[in-house]
């Protein structure tokens, strides 16, 4: 037995727990919800990303700033481009964020952000922590929501993603014992199980969902997800009127599949990983991860993001014109909802949803075989200026719906 080597991993792990330990404070100690109500001006800050991020970010920020044009006017809210987020600079600085773009980040109330590379072992990049998920950690934004909604099918979900912790805490921090042992941690804490919990039955009560399913794999993996399901079902006791049910991992993702099942389900909370393959499985339904925004969600801070990846492929082979920008609109959707213009954001919703699934004047194929991004942008546009556009959404709806 190599005795050095476990004398080194112990003492890897205890500088782990030291630092855990310190974040547990840092979580307990946080001051409760921003209220956007009470800010002037609301800083919104656009990130470009990489490959054909900045892009799609382009014309996400031509509708974001459309559809808040006179709260931009009256100075109630400021959109700026923040720079530096690119994985050559990224590199350079050998770091996720670098310092000065991270302390730019921080000036800004809520982010809209564009694809950035992930790079992995082997690739031409260092090999440094993605990025989504340096924000994620750096703003504590603790709450990944995901919606997916398919009217015709009777889907209407909508996921909590608990976004700071599992395999993704520790994820550039595990360690190769030996030569034969490697090893990486997973973390679930009490104050972070409890805070994406409360945020899933509080937005299932305030929008009068009537069930909500834990997920996790706690026959298996019973310390972490242990602690997570029952945190869960201490909670539910002080929401009565919410049927609160679990499923574990492998069954959910069969059940989503499952016609006669699917549509019971209604608000999901789950740890980081099988959060993110779940949604991704669940995005498939609405026309793929192409189509869906994510809203991450902390009490200070807010970031908005595509779902997808920073497509290097296509800016190579010279198609980065035809990249879809319509996840990332769907993320400034959201980013409007979220700092308290619900309803210019059901309005820019309906546009995606009758350009993109109903009336379908201009497809994006990727390539020339379809439309541009930004002449797709201005078909949204076109769509969103209509005021009748809800309405015009309810009518395809029920057409569909019947047909
Ligand atoms: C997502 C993505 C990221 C994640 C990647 C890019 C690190 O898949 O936002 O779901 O795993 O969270
Ligand atoms: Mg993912």
């Amino acid at each position: 037995m190599n005795n050095d080597a476990i004398t080194r991993a112990k003492d890897h792990f205890g500088r782990l727990l030291a630092d855990q330990m310190e974040r547990m404070q840092r979580i307990k100690a946080m001051p409760d919800w921003i209220d956007y109500a009470t800010i002037s001006p609301i800083k919104v800050g656009i990130l470009g990303g990489d490959g054909i991020g900045p892009f799609i970010a382009k014309e996400a920020k031509w509708l974001l700033s459309e559809v808040l044009k006179d709260e931009l006017a009256a100075g109630k809210i400021v959109i700026e481009d923040i720079e530096g987020l690119t994985i050559e600079n990224r590199a350079e600085h050998n770091k996720a964020i670098p310092d000065d773009v991270l302390a730019e980040i921080k000036k800004y109330h809520v982010t809209l952000k564009g694809p950035t590379t992930t790079p992995r072992k082997g690739d031409p990049w260092p090999n440094i922590e993605s990025c989504n998920v340096a924000v994620r950690k750096e703003l504590d934004l603790f709450a990944n929501v995901r919606p997916v909604v398919v009217p015709e099918q009777g889907i209407d979900w909508l996921f909590f993603r608990e976004n700071t912790e599992d395999l993704y805490a520790l994820g550039p921090y595990g360690i190769d014992v030996d030569d034969d042992i490697s090893i990486d941690f997973r973390l679930i804490s009490e104050p972070a199980a409890d805070r994406i919990q409360r945020l899933a039955f509080e937005s299932a009560k305030k929008q009068g969902r009537t069930r909500v399913t834990c997920v996790t794999k706690a026959n298996v993996v019973k310390t972490t997800d242990g602690r997570f399901l029952r945190r869960f079902y201490e909670m539910a006791k002080e929401y009565p009127g919410i049927e609160a049910d679990d499923w574990y991992i492998d069954i959910m993702t069969a059940k989503l599949v499952d016609e006669k099942r699917r549509r019971d389900f209604q608000v999901m909370v789950l740890p980081n990983l099988y959060g993110d393959i779940l949604t991704d499985e669940a995005a498939e339904f609405q026309g793929g991860v192409g189509t869906a925004g994510s809203a991450n969600i902390g009490k200070q801070y807010a970031m908005f993001e595509a779902i997808h990846g920073s497509a290097p492929r296509m800016v190579k082979e010279n198609r980065a014109q035809y990249a879809d920008p319509c996840s990332m609109i769907r993320a400034a959707a959201m980013l409007i909802g979220h700092i308290g213009y619900p309803a210019k954001q059901k309005r820019l919703e309906a546009a995606l949803d009758i350009c993109g699934n109903y009336e379908r004047k201009l497809v994006m194929t990727g390539r020339d075989t379809g439309s541009t991004g930004r002449d797709y942008a201005e078909y949204l546009m076109e769509t969103m200026q209509d005021p009748n556009v809800e309405q015009r959404l309810k009518d395809f709806q029920a057409a569909k719906a019947g047909a």
